[in-house]
């Protein structure tokens, strides 16, 4: 078949800023994006930068964004991205900074994975001759401990994109790998440490990470996994557990969300500091019809005619949480 790469190129020597440029080859149906582009490398443009290794979905090296989404280039076969024999659009990874073409800097992410300790801290006597570890526990790990630290997720973290301090999928999906293995004795620290700023509160649930990972590791509900294990530990003195906690509160007495409660009690009702730079936020949503005006006098807020409804179903999960423990 023939087919169109569209890749991004950049060369830093030149200072000239990035710019497409097509290649049209033959490659056959079997051939993956990555066969591809070692073809253009190989008979066309020797210039062109990218990272490979073991083309097998296994070393990671050779994600970039292919369609406007990450992607690993081996696992990836050309014919199902030049649907009707659109060209295939080639680009380095996002969120990271582009040293040449589709090569980019994977400092931060590495920076972000020593960052959450990526060991085991053991704590207590040593067993005489090895850490047992139950089959559940280890099943429970295996999914993430498929990772391959490719940077798919953090390529398309759309949190990322505005807040470059945010741990970010890959690191937090590994930093579940050891809060979650019962052979590590720093739980509580490490859920303190991951509950600051940057870590598991400020996710958005976008989902992307879930999306692009290409190897099923579902960054966001290890993420998610995470923020249940910090509030049941108790650890909720922080914006983002106040949060959760004053959504469900709001659902389970009225049936819908108060939103003007969910601020105060997420910043804390005495955070004046905090309370008084939302307030203009707040006053463009009152002056829109946002904000209605029964939510800031609770009293008047009525809850909704299937409230019991509601509640039995707060009360089965809690009910079903009791029996998992
Ligand atoms: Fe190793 Fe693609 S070359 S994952």
């Amino acid at each position: 078949m023939q087919v169109t790469l569209k890749v991004k190129r950049f060369d830093p020597e030149t200072g000239a800023p990035p710019a497409f440029a097509d290649y049209t080859i033959d490659v056959p149906d079997h051939a993956t994006v990555l066969d591809s582009l070692l073809q253009v490398r190989d008979y066309v443009d020797g210039s062109l930068a990218l990272r490979c290794s073991c083309r097998s979905a296994i070393c990671g090296s050779c994600s970039m964004r292919i369609n406007g989404r990450a992607r690993l280039a081996c696992k990836t076969k050309v014919i199902d991205m030049a649907r009707d024999g659109e060209p295939v659009v080639v680009e380095p990874m996002g969120n990271m900074p582009v040293i040449k073409d589709l090569v980019v800097d994977m400092e931060s992410f590495w920076a972000k994975v020593r960052q959450i300790k990526p060991w085991l801290q053991p704590v207590g006597p040593k067993p005489e001759r090895e850490y047992l570890v139950s089959h559940e526990a280890m099943m429970d790990l295996s999914k993430v401990m498929n990772c391959i630290l490719c940077g798919a997720c953090v390529s398309d973290c759309t949190v990322l994109e505005v807040d470059k301090s945010f741990i970010a999928p890959a690191a937090l999906a590994k930093a579940y790998r050891f809060v979650g293995d019962p052979r590590d004795g720093m739980q509580l620290e490490r859920l303190r440490e991951y509950s600051q700023y940057g870590g598991i509160w400020d996710c958005t649930r976008c989902n992307m990470c879930v999306e692009v990972c290409p190897k099923g590791v579902a960054p966001m509900d290890r993420i998610m996994q995470m923020r249940a294990m910090a509030i049941e530990a108790g650890l909720r003195n922080n914006t983002g557990a106040r949060h959760t906690l004053a959504f469900t509160a709001s659902v389970e007495e009225t049936g819908r969300l108060n939103e003007a409660l969910l601020v105060p009690r997420s910043l804390g009702f005495f955070n004046i500091p905090a309370l008084l730079k939302e307030a203009p936020t707040a006053l463009r949503f009152l002056r829109r019809g946002k904000l209605p005006i029964r939510q800031l006098f609770p009293p008047l807020e009525r809850a909704i005619p299937g409230i019991r409804q509601v509640r039995r179903i707060f009360q089965k999960y809690e009910a079903h949480a009791k029996t998992e423990v």
